[in-house]
């Protein structure tokens, strides 16, 4: 596996100064004699006990004990991962990273997929910008106002109208069809019996879709003439790279200004983004169309403290809208909804009122509960009893979204007000509310308290190691623990779900999907990712290492057998006998090493299929 030399890393390090680091995200950073000073941003404070030492180039935070180096500076600041942090800091100092290992290998055929992706787009923006066929799509972008500019910083495109434009220039370029078609780029077909392929996307104007790192990962292309048939929009199928539940349009050019902003604005269509951008809302992401998933809301609050949704007027657009506010508020996230008027969308509204209108509009936009009870009385009557006692309903479900204290106090204050109930009775409601769905909120609770116990908490050496070999050494390691080591020979769940993981993806799903990972999960792969394997020297390979942990964790699992057998009371004694001599004996094989110990060790787990 690739992986970024230490050189590289000390050298970031020693060149990004973590006073200057810091201070540029926190502008209000002082001088206060041999440190820097100022309030934390890690926990709310009013006086200032967050600490940069220049001399130690750590920072340290005596109100809630955040601290370490610029790179866990960066990672926990921006909430991202230490690669992350590392390239974030390689950028700002100008250190160029060059992977040990080889780059282009590193994810096998992901790194194809994403190199294809760049050339699929730069191909359709050629089209669009020079071709003879992307006339049509030129006048089309041109009628709908989007200029040079925008195309351009989109990198917009056209699809021509051949079946095999883009198959036969990727294949003359050493692309294989099989690679196309993982990518989502052609359709497999099979005329006659015989498997060919075409191009998923013909004659349309092509919107590239990116990662937050601003690689394209997949399309949106729109047909631009209502009279041809087929859907309005085709979109790039489930790959390895684009999956739609993780994906918002946009969000790579608005990531900076979220952050700056600590907001994110959703609004649905691509078209709807890119316009947002060009008047200069710079913090818009788009949806696509698809419903907004707990991973959208967890990639969001990464960045920002509140999402304002911009959603259609109509009544699938409410329904949406409450769907997702519910989703934001159980990440914590502020909400507030912006009703469009009639027939509009951010597109047609900027063009045919002016951006001020839609900036008022999202400044003045009601909280969301605000906009669930104003929904709510076009609806119901509240001056009768059972009209009332809906909205109740609905207003607590709403609230028992949000898993802080702090957060559903002030809701509630302002539920009761404007529903004309007592605000203690309307949260003696709410608690019954809660109880009823106990499990949910059981868990969310259970998470709200156990945090810092569970960031202090340790976890077993050998089974983090055994982590470290996976991750460093994947393709030597892998096939080891795959065939050797049933995961529920590991004792923290935690290690077990990431080797888990790890049979299934290559290490850089850890890296990729860091922030789907809870936060004790996370700071298992931080830890694995820069310790090196430390019992590792010259005479000690990765596989000796793994055998020698894989039958560590062997012995433990029929040591922990035999104690369980010395309880049972449902097996005689002879039977107790024969399994007790039976671990004895294969006790004695793993105690002799590796290959003493292969024999046994294929028996139980051909025999034992439920270990
Ligand atoms: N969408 C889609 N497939 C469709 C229709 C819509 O994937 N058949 C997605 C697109 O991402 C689109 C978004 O849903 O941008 C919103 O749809 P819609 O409001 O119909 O389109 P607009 O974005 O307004 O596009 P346009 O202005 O070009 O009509
Ligand atoms: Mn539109």
């Amino acid at each position: 596996m690739a992986m970024i030399p230490k050189e590289t890393i000390e050298e970031i390090r020693a060149r990004a100064n973590i006073v200057e680091v810091v201070g540029a995200y926190l502008p209000e950073l002082r001088r206060r004699g041999s440190t820097y000073k100022c309030c934390c941003p890690f926990h709310k404070e009013k006086t200032p006990s967050f600490t940069v030492n220049d001399a130690r180039q750590i920072f340290h935070c005596f109100g809630c004990g955040a601290g370490g180096d610029v790179f866990r500076f960066v990672m926990d600041y921006e909430k991202v991962d230490f690669v992350t942090a590392i390239n974030v800091l390689a950028e700002r100092v100008g250190v160029e990273i060059v992977y040990e290992g080889g780059q282009p290998e590193k994810s096998g055929n992901k790194d194809v997929l994403y190199k294809l992706h760049t050339d699929a787009a730069a191909f359709y923006h050629r089209m669009l910008l020079d071709g003879a066929e992307g006339a049509e799509a030129r006048r089309y972008l041109e009628e709908r106002d989007l200029p040079l500019e925008v195309i351009k910083d989109f990198q917009i495109g056209y699809a021509p109208p051949g079946w095999e434009e883009l198959l036969s220039r990727a294949v003359k370029k050493g692309y294989t069809a099989e690679q196309l078609e993982a990518a989502g780029l052609v359709v497999p077909s099979d005329r006659n019996g015989q498997k060919s392929h075409y191009d998923r996307f013909r004659n349309r104007v092509m919107f590239p879709i990116c990662d937050q790192m601003g690689r394209v990962i997949g399309f949106s292309g729109r047909i631009m003439n209502k009279a041809e048939k087929g859907a309005k929009y085709v979109n790039s199928p489930e790959t390895l790279l684009f999956k739609k539940n993780r994906v918002l349009f946009a969000f790579d050019k608005a990531r900076k200004p979220i952050v700056e902003s600590r907001q994110a604005i959703v609004v649905e269509g691509q078209i709807d983004a890119i316009r947002c951008h060009q008047a200069g809302l710079d913090n818009v992401v788009a949806s696509q169309g698809t419903a907004l998933t707990d991973n959208h809301a967890k990639m969001i609050r990464r960045y920002a403290d509140e999402v304002i949704l911009v959603l259609d007027a109509d009544a699938a657009g409410l329904k949406a809208a409450l769907a997702s506010s519910e989703i934001f508020m159980a990440n914590e996230l502020s909400v507030r909804v912006v009703t469009l008027p009639e027939k509009e969308d951010p597109d047609s509204l900027i063009k045919n009122s002016g951006k001020e209108v839609l900036i008022k509009l999202i400044d003045e936009a009601p909280a969301a509960l605000d906009f669930l009870i104003d929904a709510f009385q076009r609806s119901e009557n509240i001056k009768t009893e059972a009209g009332r006692m809906r909205v109740v309903k609905a207003v607590l479900n709403f609230i028992s979204h949000c898993p802080s204290a702090a957060r559903r106090d002030p809701m509630i204050h302002a539920a009761a007000d404007r529903l004309n109930i007592s605000p203690l009775a309307l949260s003696q409601d709410l608690r019954r509310a809660k109880q009823q769905q106990r499990p949910v909120r059981k868990q969310a609770e259970a998470e709200e308290t156990a945090r810092p116990v569970i960031s202090k908490k340790t976890y077993p050496r050998q089974e983090t190691a055994l982590l470290e070999l996976l991750v460093h050494y994947y393709h030597d390691v892998h096939p080891l623990v795959h065939d050797f080591l049933p995961p529920g020979h590991l004792t923290d769940p935690t290690c077990k779900q990431l080797v888990e993981t790890l049979m299934l993806d290559p290490p850089e799903t850890l890296t990729e999907g860091f922030h789907e990972f809870d936060e004790p999960t996370q700071k298992i792969i931080c830890q694995v990712q820069v310790q090196e394997s430390r019992t590792m020297d010259e005479e000690t390979s990765a596989v000796d290492l793994a055998q020698r942990y894989i039958l560590i964790f062997w012995k433990r699992a029929l040591e922990r057998e035999q104690a369980e057998l010395k309880q049972r009371t449902d097996i005689s004694n002879e039977e107790r006998f024969v399994e007790t001599t039976r671990i004895k004996h294969d006790l004695h094989a793993l105690s002799k090493g590796w290959n003493s110990a292969l024999p046994m060790l294929e028996t139980r787990l051909h025999k034992d299929v439920d270990f």
